[in-house]
């Protein structure tokens, strides 16, 4: 009975020995599992399994890891590769670039920028914007764009000799914000050195005035004995010696007429290069524009009444502007010189103004030939002209509308023009106002 009862013993005993031990292979390869995937999490993407033969389905599931992690490996590789080439692009731009998150604090920064800040790397990482950039304008405009979202490019003279063209873009972060109350956009800084082109274009600039200087002198002695040997032809009225002859008169006459152009070309030049080096300052002061409109039309009368053009002053409030009143005559030259010589006889030119809240805008009206919509972008520009045969007969340069340009953003306002061809012009620009009596104006807001 006892031999019975110890043989049934070892009987259940054999029986559950792969019972146990299928149990606790089961448990080692759960572990293994678990084990694999904290690495895998843990960025060890090497991590492969391996089955001791197929129990119970476990080849299946260690292939399906398997595969996992090879694709997981492969994709990280992928994504650390295009990081290291953005990161090499990045620390080899001349451009500096700053990322700002929405909190204001810089997240990135490269070599370039931190050359031309002179500040080493280490000092900018999570640092707020206002203790990087100790300017209150870009201070301001940085906000500004990490809450409304608002471009803004300005050039900066950061120190002597180094002048940077600062860019901020902003980048809409609202998709991975998760807090409502968080700013929504992140902002890219781009900072580009623009010392070079600077010191060139002021180069060119000294070079062109002092050119235009040197020739003042021999164009006006040329258009002096012009002017005197065509006198003297004139007072030979018996017709002797070389005086008189027709041919000789007519050269004298071109020779006197380019002479004049060439004249007023140089002055142009040094009006531009004058204004160019005062850099915009002007000395504005409080100037009633009709008294500045008034001069313009008494210098001006005598071209208007030859060739049949009318001048008209549109009933609007007396105002002043703040301007230096020399320099806003010549906008005001320039601008009825071109009315008159881009309009055909019997044409009138109307000179008006809108009182706005700070503002006052200027027009200078023609019914002319107009200027095509092509060219409506480019007639500011030097030595721009649509119409060159007209504007050369009438001695034009192409830089009348220049020195408007540039005289008006030295006081701060702003120049434009419409035009329909063949029915007119429309020469605008704004200057600032200063308080005057305007009781019962309205100010319409634009
Ligand atoms: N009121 C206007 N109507 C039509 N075209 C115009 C008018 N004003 C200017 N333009 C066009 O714009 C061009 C540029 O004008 P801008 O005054 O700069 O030069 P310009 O008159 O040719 O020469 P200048 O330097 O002597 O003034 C002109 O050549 C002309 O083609
Ligand atoms: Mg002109």
């Amino acid at each position: 009975m006892m031999i019975f009862l110890v043989g049934v013993f070892v009987g259940i005993l054999l029986m559950l020995v792969p019972v146990v031990l299928g149990a606790r292979r089961n448990r080692i390869s759960r572990l293994h599992l678990v084990e694999s995937m904290n690495a895998i999490s843990e960025g060890r993407h090497d991590v492969r399994m391996y089955a001791y033969r197929n129990r119970g389905g476990q080849g299946v599931i260690f292939h399906a890891f398997n595969h996992m992690a090879e694709h997981v490996e492969q994709t990280f590789a992928g994504l650390s590769q295009e990081r290291d080439i953005l990161r090499h692009i990045l620390q080899n731009m001349t451009t500096g670039v700053i990322y700002l998150r929405s909190d204001g604090q810089v997240q990135m920064v490269n070599d370039a920028a931190a050359r031309l800040f002179r500040r080493p790397v280490e000092q900018w990482q999570d640092r707020d914007h206002w203790t990087v950039f100790r300017n209150y304008n870009l201070g301001a405009a940085i906000d500004h764009a990490l809450l409304f979202g608002t471009d803004w490019a300005e050039e900066h003279v950061i120190r002597e000799g180094l002048t940077v063209l600062i860019r901020l873009v902003p980048i809409s972060s609202s998709a991975r914000t998760q807090n409502r109350n968080d700013h929504a956009h992140d902002v890219l800084m781009l900072v580009t050195d623009v010392s070079e082109w600077r010191r060139l274009e002021h180069m060119r600039s000294e070079f062109v005035a002092n050119v235009s200087h040197e020739l003042k002198t021999p164009i006006a002695a040329i258009r002096g004995f012009a002017e005197t040997l065509l006198d003297e032809d004139e007072g030979d009225t018996e017709g002797t010696g070389d005086a008189g002859n027709p041919m000789r008169r007519k050269f004298l006459r071109t020779i006197y007429d380019e002479s004049l152009r060439m004249g007023n070309l140089v002055q142009d030049l040094l009006e531009l290069s004058k204004l160019e080096a005062t850099d915009g300052r002007v000395d504005p002061v409080s100037v009633d524009l009709q008294t500045v409109v008034d001069r313009a039309f008494e210098r001006l009368r005598h071209t208007a009444s030859n060739r049949g053009v009318d001048f008209r002053l549109a009933s609007a409030p007396r105002v002043n502007v703040w301007a230096d009143p020399d320099m806003l005559l010549q906008v005001f030259l320039n601008l009825l010189s071109n009315a008159i010589h881009y309009s055909s006889e019997g044409s009138t030119v109307t000179v008006s103004w809108d009182v706005l809240i700070d503002r006052v805008k200027v027009h200078v009206r023609d019914n002319g030939i107009g200027i095509p919509k092509e060219s409506l972008g480019r007639v500011f520009e030097r030595f721009y002209r649509v119409h060159k045969d007209r504007s050369r007969a009438s001695g034009g340069t192409g830089l009348g509308l220049a020195i408007v340009k540039h005289i008006v953003a030295a006081h701060g306002g702003e120049v434009g023009v419409d035009s329909v061809e063949g029915e007119g012009s429309d020469f605008w620009f704004t200057l600032s106002r200063l308080d005057t009596n305007l009781a019962g104006v309205s100010f319409p807001l634009h």
